[in-house]
């Protein structure tokens, strides 16, 4: 979708479409559609949030995608609006749309921002391998603004289709995505950037470098795995001292191992990965956007599978810091890749670390499908990573950690065991649990296992099951906020 901005009078605006949100009928429109009153009083149009229509006004055809009462109005209730607009046109005519901001509803690069990230993400099609696909597209979609909003809509472009890159990532089935196809997408995008590189740890290495948790756990698959390593250099880094350590958990399939999963949408683990996907794309919309904040990002990548020679409950490991841990349920598999990529991470420089991860299905009983858990070493740290998402639409919510928790992953043979067997508090244990491989600094941990990849639709603007990019925003958000 081609993006661009014009603060012409809308009479002078090429397009086949032209789009706009409209609020509850008791506040006015803009006096360019006013037009739009009639249908609007004739119930015509909707206003109610969420829903779009196609109409006719003086000629123009028109889409209103209702926001509901303009008191309620936010960012993502225009994300909706757009999201249905495009979708609604996308359903019949496609093609090059003009959006008219309406500066009473939100402010303008808020608006512009949102209304850019509504219809790109609410634009995406899961449908990859699908042989008959050929619905009409949004070709051009045009803000019309009086302010001037080009900077802030050049930005929001870049992230929002970094994200649909990360949803594309977390979609790819197993069959199609292993740990080393992972690895060479990543050094796909670091080509295309100079301020980008990527380079991969095979079994070797990774043995040579001590990382026997990582390796235990994709010790069960044909599928090698891979300690991912991208670095993003910018000419001017703002604060030349702080490198933020971006780590994802790229588990590419999830079968839970020898403690195996149950069947019922077991397909759903192909987006185990969608963390470190997240992580990979966000590296991406950095090097884009060019940020003057130095990155790292480091992804565990690796097959949960049960085999002859997959790691058992009962094994002990030894992480790269040397810490050893009693596996007592294999499918606790998430927070054993992390162990090693987070003790890599701040090896490779990390002084700000912040993980990624689809760690608990409790997380995703606690917070459904909207908010992610935010954990953190530090509050300070933690409380900026969750700013940064509700800035940015990746909502995050802060959680607890204290080491009180701690008890639940003593083990008696090790330093301590993957999982406990009382079914309690298991997103804030596994934080414990990470908490001993994140060594000195800052260290925030997002636990996004139910807003990473959709079950089912959320029935707003991400109305599209699998992958919903989530993390992507964030860390735009956040790495530009350092970058100040
Ligand atoms: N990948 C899963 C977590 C998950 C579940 C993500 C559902 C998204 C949706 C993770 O590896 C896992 O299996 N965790 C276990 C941990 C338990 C054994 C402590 C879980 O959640 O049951
Ligand atoms: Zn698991
Ligand atoms: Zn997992």
């Amino acid at each position: 979708m081609e993006i661009d901005v014009t603060s012409s009078p809308i009479e002078a605006v090429d397009a086949d479409s032209f789009a706009l949100a409209i609020p509850d009928p008791a506040d006015p429109l803009p006096p360019e559609v006013e037009g739009l009153w009639t249908l609007v009083a004739s119930g015509e149009a909707p206003t109610q949030r969420g829903g779009a229509r196609l109409v006719h006004v003086d000629g123009r055809r028109l889409v209103c995608a209702g926001v509901g009462p303009r008191a309620d109005v936010d960012a993502d209730a225009i994300r909706d609006a757009a999201a249905a607009a495009v979708q609604e046109l996308q359903a019949s005519v496609g093609g090059s749309v003009a959006w008219i901001l309406d500066p009473a509803l939100l402010a303008p690069e808020e608006q512009a921002r949102a209304v850019i990230e509504g219809a790109v993400l609410g634009g995406y099609d899961p449908g990859a391998w699908k042989t008959q696909n050929d619905r009409p597209l949004i070709e051009r979609l045009t803000l019309v603004s009086e302010v001037d909003v080009g900077e802030t809509t050049r930005r929001a472009r870049v992230v929002a289709e970094w994200t649909n890159h990360a949803r594309d990532l977390a979609n790819r089935p197993a069959n199609d995505l292993t740990p080393v196809g992972l690895a060479e997408h990543a050094a796909g995008i670091a080509a295309r950037f100079e301020t980008l590189t990527s380079s991969g740890l095979g079994s070797e290495e990774m043995l040579a470098r001590g990382m026997g948790a990582i390796l235990a756990v994709g010790q069960g698959s044909e599928n090698e795995p891979r300690m991912i390593l991208m670095r993003y250099e910018p000419p001017w880094p703002t604060q030349p001292d702080l490198v933020l350590g971006l780590v994802g958990k790229g588990m590419t399939f999830d079968t839970g191992g020898i403690s195996l999963k149950k069947r019922d949408y077991m397909e759903d683990m192909k987006g185990d990965m969608a963390g470190g996907g997240a992580v990979i794309a966000a590296m991406g919309a950095i090097a884009e956007l060019g940020l003057p904040v130095r990155v790292i990002a480091v992804v565990g990548a690796a097959e949960n599978m049960p085999s002859g020679s997959s790691y058992r409950p009962g094994d002990v490991l030894t992480a790269m810091n040397g810490k050893t841990i009693e596996v007592t349920d294999t499918d606790a598999e998430g927070r054993i890749v992390l162990a090693d990529a987070l003790a890599y991470a701040r090896e490779e420089g990390a002084t700000h670390l912040l993980d990624l991860a689809t760690l608990t299905g409790a997380m995703e009983r606690a917070l459904g499908d909207f908010y992610a858990g935010v954990f953190g070493n530090d509050a300070a740290w933690r409380d900026e990573v969750v700013a940064a998402g509700e800035a940015s639409g990746d909502h995050a919510w802060p959680w607890p950690m204290h080491p009180r928790y701690g008890r639940f992953i003593e083990s008696a043979f090790a330093d301590m065991k993957n999982h406990n067997i009382r079914s309690q508090g298991i997103p804030v244990y596994a934080a414990e649990f990470l908490r001993e491989f994140a060594g000195e600094g800052p260290w925030a941990h997002i636990d996004m296992a139910g807003t990473g990849f959709l079950t089912w639709s959320r029935g707003d603007y991400l109305s599209q099951k699998g992958g919903t990019g989530y993390g992507v925003r964030l860390i735009a958000e956040l790495a530009a906020r350092l970058s100040a």
